[in-house]
């Protein structure tokens, strides 16, 4: 038997919740993700209200489907930590490496990760990669900057290409970048994020997941580093 992609999205969505139970009391605030893994993960995560306080979502999108739960969504200056924060990738790597920001969401992604103690990755095993870049790096910029931050990227080897019809939660466009090299994501993700006008890139190197559970035909898999 052979899972669908679908099936492997939810069966890693259910281990993400087996995974986190333990590291949660009545009164904990769970950091969540955007995108279709994530939302899956919110479905299973509803089944256990009782076993956290609330979430943090780090979109609209999630937020409402939280909230459609009856999952009570705290502003994230009204949290001070959080245990966990889940969410999916577009690419992981071997250090647990990523690249996020298909779905858009980088910024509040980023921006809520960094205030949990542990990063949950939650994937399929389409999305685990030897070296990351063959997804298009998603960078969300100032609108004032798409053209300067464009000729940047091209500096560094990148061909940036405006994500059409599309503005962040926080009213910004996206450049996704085609082309670089990503021996050194690390080194990368702060070379782009020093270009003026950038507000975030999708490169979650710096700081990489604690653990990726990753979905495969043989069961879901943990990485660590
Ligand atoms: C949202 O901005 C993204 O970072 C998503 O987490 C990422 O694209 C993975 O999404 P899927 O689970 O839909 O593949």
């Amino acid at each position: 038997m052979t899972f669908s992609q679908q099936e492997l999205k939810e069966q890693v969505a259910k281990a993400a919740v087996d995974y986190i139970l333990p590291l949660l009391t009545p009164g904990s605030v769970v950091g969540v993700g955007t995108g279709s893994t994530a939302d899956l993960f919110i479905d299973q995560l509803a089944k256990h209200k009782d076993a956290f306080r609330a979430a943090v979502a780090s979109s609209e999108r999630s937020a409402k489907r939280l909230t459609n739960h009856g999952i009570a969504v705290l502003d994230l200056n009204e949290v001070q930590t959080m245990p966990v924060y889940v969410d999916g990738a577009d690419e992981i790597n071997a250090l647990l490496q990523m690249i996020k920001g298909g779905g858009g969401a980088l910024t509040r992604e980023k921006i809520v990760a960094s205030v949990a103690e542990r990063f949950v990755c939650i994937a399929d095993e389409s999305k685990v990669v030897a070296e990351l870049g063959a997804f298009k790096l998603p960078i969300e910029v100032l609108p004032m900057a798409l053209q300067s931050v464009s000729r940047q990227v091209a500096k560094l080897g990148g061909q940036a290409q405006l994500r059409q019809g599309f503005t962040t939660d926080n009213g910004n466009p996206i450049l996704d970048v085609a082309g670089f090299s990503v021996a050194d994501a690390r080194s990368l993700e702060c070379q782009i994020n020093d270009i003026p006008g950038v507000v975030c890139c999708g490169f979650f190197a710096k700081s990489p997941a604690t653990v990726a559970l990753i979905a495969t035909q043989e069961g879901v898999k943990t990485l660590t580093v």
